[in-house]
């Protein structure tokens, strides 16, 4: 929200006194004087006038989880356990997924509680690369590379699937990365060539890799620099 709104919403201010406020350096944001009322400000700013606290500003949170398979992506769900399940943390009710994986895919997932950080990791153009680690029942073919690259056609959706790269490691296992998330993608970009996923990990969203250290249904809080990546 814009800071001059902001103001202008308390039932102190009307519009005029919040931008005489500003114009005349009485409002601080995170410490720093602040005159122009375009500025952007949050949940997570802190925003006094001539020292009076009007917002004490929350926390930023950012963890990774390494979802274990049988852990629902969601915050709430009626018969299984949920990723939140997993988080020992207050305020649970802030916080949600940065992106989400089947019940049956293990690996990195993202929370927060910060909306935009969380939505300039998952919008479409951010085409953020995502890499998954899959196993497949039949053997992989280079074919797929070619294939892959080129796009799928998912008529469902009527769209053809941006290029991702495939790198095999093995008769039966590959690295794939996607810069998009389609329903269930993996499962049906491999289901092209009637090749069934039998096990499917995300070690990476940008370039933020899953810790190795994290056991599946350990988590950890995001470093700086892993937050400022995206
Ligand atoms: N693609 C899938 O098929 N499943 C996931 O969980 C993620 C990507």
């Amino acid at each position: 929200m814009r800071l001059d709104r902001f103001l202008s919403n308390l039932a102190q201010y009307n519009r005029q006194t919040a931008r005489q406020l500003l114009v005349s350096g009485h409002v601080q944001v995170d410490g720093v004087v602040v005159c122009e009322g375009l500025c952007n400000v949050s949940q997570f700013s802190r925003i006094e006038v001539d020292n009076q606290l009007l917002q004490a500003g929350k926390p930023a949170r950012y963890f990774m989880l390494h979802k274990p398979i049988g852990v629902v992506s969601a915050t709430e769900h009626d018969e299984h356990r949920t990723v939140l399940d997993l988080l020992d943390e207050p305020d649970k009710a802030d916080l949600h997924l940065a992106g989400r994986l089947d019940l049956n895919t293990s690996g990195l997932l993202l929370i927060t509680n910060d909306g935009q950080w969380s939505r300039r990791l998952t919008e479409p153009r951010s085409l953020l690369g995502k890499v998954y680690r899959v196993t497949t029942e039949q053997p992989i073919s280079a074919e797929y590379i070619e294939v892959f690259a080129q796009g799928l056609y998912f008529a469902y959706e009527g769209l053809t699937t941006l290029p991702a790269e495939l790198v095999i490691l093995d008769s039966h296992s590959a690295l794939l990365t996607l810069h998009e998330g389609r329903y269930h993608q993996v499962k049906r970009m491999f289901g092209h060539f009637q090749n069934k996923v039998i096990d499917l990990h995300r070690l990476s969203m940008g370039s933020i890799e899953l810790d190795p250290q994290l056991a599946p249904g350990q988590y950890r809080a995001l470093n700086s620099a892993e937050i400022a990546s995206c």
